[in-house]
């Protein structure tokens, strides 16, 4: 038996603003989402093109995790960088995750979200991780070594990747290489792909967000839904502790416990950004210093002021202590 996460057959509401075309026209991504914690999508090989996986979540006011992985370090601070019209970085740097990756967030918004980019090889570095709720896919080199036949390209692709794709969760392929064929034929019918795992198309979607340039742009997908058999192992995974391993070695504030939590929001602690980050007063400082007196000066992107808006920061704290079971467990000792 297959598993019965929540249909939303018959409702057009799904998760965030997209448009989505099932059998009528309605809005949002079909899956469910867990509300006591971050969702996590992975956006492999994405060189500069995140900006359409980041567009798709950064208006769900859902709090998420968008891990990036390349050959590539196409970090929003470093060349060509992210920035509006009039030269303002929109991304901010946050500490390093605990493995030394760079993590960013979109300094315009409230939503609690990190942005990571690990550099290497991305099926060995997400084949080795916690799994996923999303899988966003535009370009498929990491994978497609596992293609055995051009008719089964696609399945063979994700055979191979199924089992770190959470019950319920979706595969998202953006329509960019849609012409690349072996990349694209998936099957329309609910299909199974191993022993215990079978996917089924669901819908394509649209949505408006802004392209590497800030550029307001048209981005489409197709979304497929991962079920697992419920009598296998993958059934019987309790996702929630599978995916919250993400959280500890990713964010410094889920690595605390509760009662350190609760003396940050007492303290009224203010966020704290990477020491390397330049900050809107180390600008200031350059342009003042060096900068002046240059008759057609080559000015580095304007940091933003905060990394957050205001509050947001502490209003993340207070959401994280009434999710205790997100935050770092205290260890047993076996003394007193
Ligand atoms: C041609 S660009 C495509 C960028 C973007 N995804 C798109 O479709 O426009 C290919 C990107 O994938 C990355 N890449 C290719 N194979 C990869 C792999 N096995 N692991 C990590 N990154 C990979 C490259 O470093 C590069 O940034």
């Amino acid at each position: 038996m297959m598993s019965s996460t929540i249909e939303r057959n018959g409702s057009i509401m799904g998760f965030g603003n997209c448009i989505n075309y099932r059998q009528e026209l309605g809005v949002g991504l079909p899956i469910d989402v867990d509300k006591g914690r971050p969702l996590v999508i992975a956006h492999p090989a994405a060189g500069i093109y995140y900006h359409s996986s980041m567009s798709l979540f950064e208006d769900t006011k859902h709090p998420f995790l968008h891990v990036m992985v390349d050959y590539g370090d196409y970090y929003p601070n470093t060349y060509p960088y992210v920035v509006d019209c009039a030269n303002y970085a929109l991304y901010h740097r946050l500490p390093d995750s605990s493995l030394g990756h760079n993590v960013f967030r979109k300094a315009s918004i409230s939503t609690p979200h990190w942005q990571m980019h690990v550099i290497g090889e991305a099926y060995e570095f997400l084949s080795k991780a916690p799994p996923l709720d999303i899988l966003y896919v535009d370009w498929f080199t990491w994978l497609d070594e596992f293609i055995v036949k051009p008719e089964t390209s696609f399945c063979d692709m994700m055979s191979h990747y199924i089992h770190k794709i959470r019950d319920g969760g979706l595969i998202i392929i953006d329509d960019k290489h849609e012409n690349i064929e072996q990349w694209n034929n998936y099957p329309k019918e609910r299909t199974k792909i191993t022993n215990d795992s079978e996917i089924e198309y669901l819908c394509h979607i649209e949505w408006l967000g802004t392209n590497w340039q800030d550029e307001m742009t048209t981005y489409s997908a197709k979304v497929l839904k991962v079920h697992h058999n419920l009598e296998s192992k993958l059934g019987q995974k309790n996702w929630f502790e599978e995916i919250k391993k993400w959280f500890w070695t990713s964010i410094p504030e889920f690595a605390l416990n509760k009662s350190q939590i609760e003396k940050m929001i007492e303290n009224k602690q203010e966020e704290s950004i990477h020491h390397l980050a330049v900050t809107w007063n180390d600008w200031h400082d350059t342009w003042r210093d060096v900068y002046m007196d240059l008759e057609r000066p080559v000015l580095q992107p304007i940091p933003p002021f905060k990394a957050w808006p205001r509050n947001s920061y502490l209003e993340y704290l207070k959401w994280l202590k009434e999710h205790p079971k997100l935050l770092f467990e205290k260890l047993q000792k076996r003394t007193l």
